[in-house]
């Protein structure tokens, strides 16, 4: 069996929107599609409690992610798909990685180092509110990928360097025991553009700019008419490379409306006409998805069904891995 493994997580801090459709979801399930390739996705809720100290907002949250995939898509017989905190395998190669971790590595991983300069910068200690889980954050991440003999890892360029810190700590054992654990490589695809919001800045829950995906269509219309656009007339000629909104139609539209768009722009078309007809394709092409979403929202229990089903199939897979480590450090097994 030459199958190859793509891993990657998804951490469940807010509710899903376009910028993650686009960005994420809709690119990973494309890569899953390929032959000879075993997609293992997951939600990464041990990572979300860095950050979420709610457990109403924790299982919300989780239900809302795995609930936008399988929306979209996700099909749970052909991906390995669960939530990290259902397979304790990971929690437990964490502590072997670290202690292959070295401590002035995880000094200047970029979010604990980021974090940490914003305490200096308003004159705070350097680590005031700063807890482990953020500074072991890229262990468990690593735990995460090599837990599974993961290669390829699609993740955005923020995640770069964890995935280089993993294959750093999985070089690390393997120097020490004898070739053991993959060395994954991070898969980084600059083509996947990232959303505007709107306010024109990239689409993130954090700017409150974002477009939720499975809002009323509605509601969805209200926020694309929001949309900034300049105060050029309807009949003036506009170009559709620097348009914010062109660029989220193009990524809804097949490529005969596409090329109609196009010729609109050059002739003179309004914003509001423009607005108008990206509310309109948003909406046909998320009617059947928000079916979907509704209705396993309706009904957590099948998703938690759903995503036990997927852990009990990680767990196969990390077991034999696990095993050979423990055996390796002097574990009985
Ligand atoms: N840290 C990733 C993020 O913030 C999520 C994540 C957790 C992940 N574990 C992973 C991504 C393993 C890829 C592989 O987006």
């Amino acid at each position: 069996m030459a199958t190859r493994i793509t891993l990657t997580g998804i951490k469940p801090t807010g509710s899903p929107h376009l910028g993650n459709l686009v960005g994420a979801i809709l690119p990973a399930l494309r890569l899953a599609d390929q032959p000879d390739m075993t997609s293992v996705f997951f939600i990464a809720d041990y990572h979300a409690l860095t950050t979420i100290h709610d457990a109403e907002e924790m299982q919300r949250l989780t239900h809302e992610v795995a609930a936008a995939w399988l929306a979209f898509g996700l099909d749970p017989d052909k991906v390995i798909f669960y939530r990290q905190s259902d397979v304790p395998e990971i929690f437990e190669l964490t502590w072997v990685l670290s202690c292959f971790t070295p401590k002035g590595k995880m000094n200047r991983a970029h979010a604990y180092k980021a974090a940490m300069d914003q305490n200096v910068a308003n004159g705070n200690d350097a680590d005031a509110g700063i807890h482990m889980g953020l500074y072991c954050y890229p262990v468990l991440m690593s735990a995460d990928i090599l837990m599974f003999g993961s290669h390829y890892v699609p993740v955005g360029r923020d995640q770069e360097q964890h995935v280089e810190i993993a294959r750093d700590i999985a070089e690390r054992f393997n120097n020490a025991f004898g070739p053991t654990l993959t060395l994954p490589e991070a898969r980084i695809d600059d083509n996947i553009a990232a959303i505007a919001g709107i306010d024109g800045r990239k689409m993130s829950k954090s700017y409150d700019n974002a477009i939720p995906l499975f809002a009323d269509p509605k509601r969805i219309r209200k926020l694309v008419m929001k949309y900034k656009t300049d105060s050029s007339a309807p009949e003036d000629p506009k170009d559709p490379d620097t348009s914010v909104l062109f660029h989220i139609y193009r990524e809804f539209a097949d490529s005969d409306e596409v090329e109609a768009m196009r010729a609109r722009y050059a002739h003179g078309i309004g914003w509001g006409e423009v607005k108008q007809m990206l509310a309109d394709r948003l909406n046909t092409f998320l009617a059947e998805p928000r079916r979907t979403y509704t209705d396993l929202m309706q009904h957590p229990q099948r998703l938690d069904d759903l995503l036990a089903q997927g852990a009990a199939r990680a767990r196969a897979l990390a077991r034999p891995i696990l095993d050979d480590v423990r055996r390796k450090v002097g574990m009985h097994v």
